[in-house]
């Protein structure tokens, strides 16, 4: 059975304090809450702060995620993170592709195919994003931006690779507008995803992949895409920057 994934991305949000109180508040309220075995819970707090944040998760059942990474393993790439130094302090994940990171700093499929091949050379998991843009949508053409977006990322890899791998679909419309893709309109492009997976690499594969939904999730609207068959969990943005509003989100999976 695959896993139920929530996951929370901070992004450029929590100084060190904010981030110890949010995690404080997240494991208190996590206590209470009587999760499936089958369901992670994830944070994706800034790279300064995951040192902190792997350490005080460690008795507990949240895991720490990086929200990016280098597509580099060393040497003279200033600013950057590299998969040793997320390995080496405990972060086992890393978010890679998020539409922020191809808009705000270019990143292309090409570049995330390097990232994707980095983290799984080091053994780790990509939880890998991509999403159609408002106009794609319009005219009609979000299926194919989404095939094309998966394909070039991610179809030079062998299906054993694929086990490291969570996907995220966050149509870029729905990111941090309020305006969430329908319940219907998620399980379409789900269904969809996983079809792409089973003609390229079968039944398993695509059965067992996690695929989850972003964008303006809330405690309100989380339960009904929740409930969808294909849609198996959410990468929360401002939801989870809030310990109530997330655990909320973690209850309704
Ligand atoms: P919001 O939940 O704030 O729309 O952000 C979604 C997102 O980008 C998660 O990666």
């Amino acid at each position: 059975m695959r896993a139920k994934i929530v996951a929370g991305n901070w992004k450029m949000n929590k100084n060190l304090s904010e981030a110890k109180a949010l995690i404080k508040g997240l494991k208190k309220e996590l206590k209470k809450v009587k999760l499936d075995k089958n369901t992670r819970v994830v944070i994706a707090p800034s790279s300064v702060n995951l040192r902190s944040a792997v350490n005080r998760t460690k008795k507990s059942v949240i895991e720490v995620a990086a929200q990016n990474v280098s597509h580099e393993k060393s040497g003279a790439f200033t600013g950057e993170v590299s998969v040793d130094m997320l390995n080496d302090i405990g972060v086992a994940s890393s978010i890679v592709g998020h539409s922020e990171r191809r808009t705000y700093y270019g990143e292309t499929d090409a570049l995330l195919a390097q990232k994707v091949d980095t983290v799984l050379g080091k053994g780790m998991e990509a939880i890998f994003c991509f999403g159609e843009q408002l106009e794609d949508r319009k005219s009609n053409n979000h299926f194919k931006v989404v095939e094309s977006q998966i394909k070039n990322a991610l179809f030079h890899l062998e299906a054993t690779s694929f086990s490291n791998i969570v996907l995220a679909y966050e149509p870029v419309w729905a990111i941090g507008t309020g305006e969430t893709a329908s319940p219907e309109q998620a399980q379409e492009m789900h269904k969809f995803i996983r079809s792409l997976l089973k003609d390229e690499y079968g039944d398993k594969v695509a059965d067992a992949m996690s695929i989850l939904y972003g964008g303006s999730v809330k405690p309100a609207n989380a339960e009904e895409i929740f409930s969808k068959p294909d849609v198996d969990g959410g990468l929360i943005g401002g939801a989870s920057l809030k310990a109530n509003d997330f655990i909320e989100i973690v209850k309704a999976i």
